[in-house]
């Protein structure tokens, strides 16, 4: 057995989205919305959404499941669950537990992380830490999220959306639709999942560094107003009328603060680890916006092959876009073995960071 500190891998991913696509074109069908404006500002065409009575645990079994096959692992194989997600199936419990249940598991701890974008990078900095404390060989880490039921229109306006019903849509959710527009627009369901492993061959594999970062004094950038302790009672018709369960978003802050602080982050984690730059393969980026991306592309000069990006099918899915990023990457041969992989994501909290495994 060799010295060699003990490192986190990553033995495997899987990742899923509900099978309904909606194009920019079938949202504009309930507000005042065009893909022309869509596309320039976001590069999103598309996004996933669930059918109603499916939660972000039924999402994460899927990628879960795929996950552990190509490891050619069963759900026993885990000795702790880790799940991030900011639209979980229950006010409480969290969805770990659920999603633990789901794959026959009733004693493996379950552990719930509510960091919203950032979520995933929490999840990878906590399974580390706890793999390589010895606290645990084998953690699977999932991230996965169902926006769809923060929208808060009937069904009958859902199936003007989806093509059930002819139209046209209710004129005063159509309005109250297009008040939440540069919202609405931008999210998707889906999941994705990891499964890491203890490595303690030496071999240089696995993460070299992880940096997270929140600052609370930005909470009230990204937030949901209603539904929360603070208030008595915590949901009140109220909320839902003056439309207070929909989270509002300073679109342009959250964009400029993303631009800076994510290539900061990539920068601090490859400086804290003795790796340049240049030795990148490949930077995998919170999927919030196309264009906050290519921004952060720019300011670190590196060249389209070093990216990878899907926000163009599933929009944002929040703890989930890392993930399933990953694992398309993966698949589409853009991540081989020895390959130096960044992460970094930004989001509400705010929480943000930055990653670094040799795979
Ligand atoms: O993961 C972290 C969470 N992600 C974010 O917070 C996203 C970061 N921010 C962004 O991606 C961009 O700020 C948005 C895409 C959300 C918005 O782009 P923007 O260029 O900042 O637009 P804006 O909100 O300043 O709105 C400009 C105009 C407004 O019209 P007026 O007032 O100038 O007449 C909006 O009403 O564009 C209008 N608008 C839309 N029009 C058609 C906003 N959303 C839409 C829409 N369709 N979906």
């Amino acid at each position: 057995m060799s010295n060699a500190p003990r490192t986190t891998v990553i033995r495997s991913s899987g990742s899923y989205v509900p099978p309904q696509v909606v194009t920019n074109e079938m949202i504009s069908r309930i507000m005042d919305t065009t893909d022309e404006w869509i596309v320039p500002r976001t590069g999103i065409r598309e996004r996933r959404f669930c059918a109603p009575g499916v939660g972000p645990a039924e999402l994460a079994e899927h990628a879960a499941r795929r996950a552990l096959e190509k490891a050619g692992l069963a759900p026993s194989d885990i000795g702790l669950v880790v799940f991030a997600t900011m639209t979980p199936d229950h006010y409480f419990p969290g969805s770990g537990g659920l999603l633990a249940a789901r794959l026959g598991l009733t004693t493996t701890p379950a552990l719930d992380i509510r960091m919203q974008c950032a979520g995933f990078l929490s999840g990878l900095q906590t399974a580390d830490a706890f793999i390589r404390s010895g606290a645990f060989d084998r953690v699977l880490l999932v991230g996965a999220e169902v926006h769809s039921g923060l929208m808060p229109w009937p069904e009958s306006v859902w199936d003007v959306m989806l093509g059930r019903s002819p139209g046209p849509c209710d004129a005063y959710w159509y309005e109250r639709a297009t008040g939440m527009r540069d919202r609405a627009v931008l999210f998707g369901d889906g999941a994705g999942a990891m499964v890491l492993e203890a490595n303690d061959s030496g071999d240089g594999r696995g993460f070299l560094g992880i940096v997270l970062k929140t600052d609370g004094n930005h909470w009230d950038k990204l937030y949901v107003p209603g539904g929360g302790c603070k208030s008595r009672p915590y949901f009140t018709p109220a909320m839902f009328e003056s439309l207070g369960t929909i989270p509002i978003v300073e679109g342009r802050q959250v964009f400029r603060l993303a631009s800076l602080l994510m290539p900061e982050a990539v920068r601090e984690v490859l400086a804290a680890s003795g790796h340049a730059l240049e030795e990148l393969h490949l930077l995998l980026m919170h999927q919030a916006n196309l264009r906050i991306n290519e921004s952060v592309q720019r300011v670190l000069g590196l060249p389209d092959e070093k990216v990878f990006n899907n926000i163009q099918k599933y929009g944002n899915t929040t703890a989930a876009t890392l993930p399933l990023v990953y694992d398309e990457a993966v698949e589409a041969g853009r991540i081989g073995p020895g390959a130096l992989v960044g992460f970094t994501a930004l989001g509400a909290g705010l929480h943000w960071g930055a990653a670094l495994a040799r795979i």
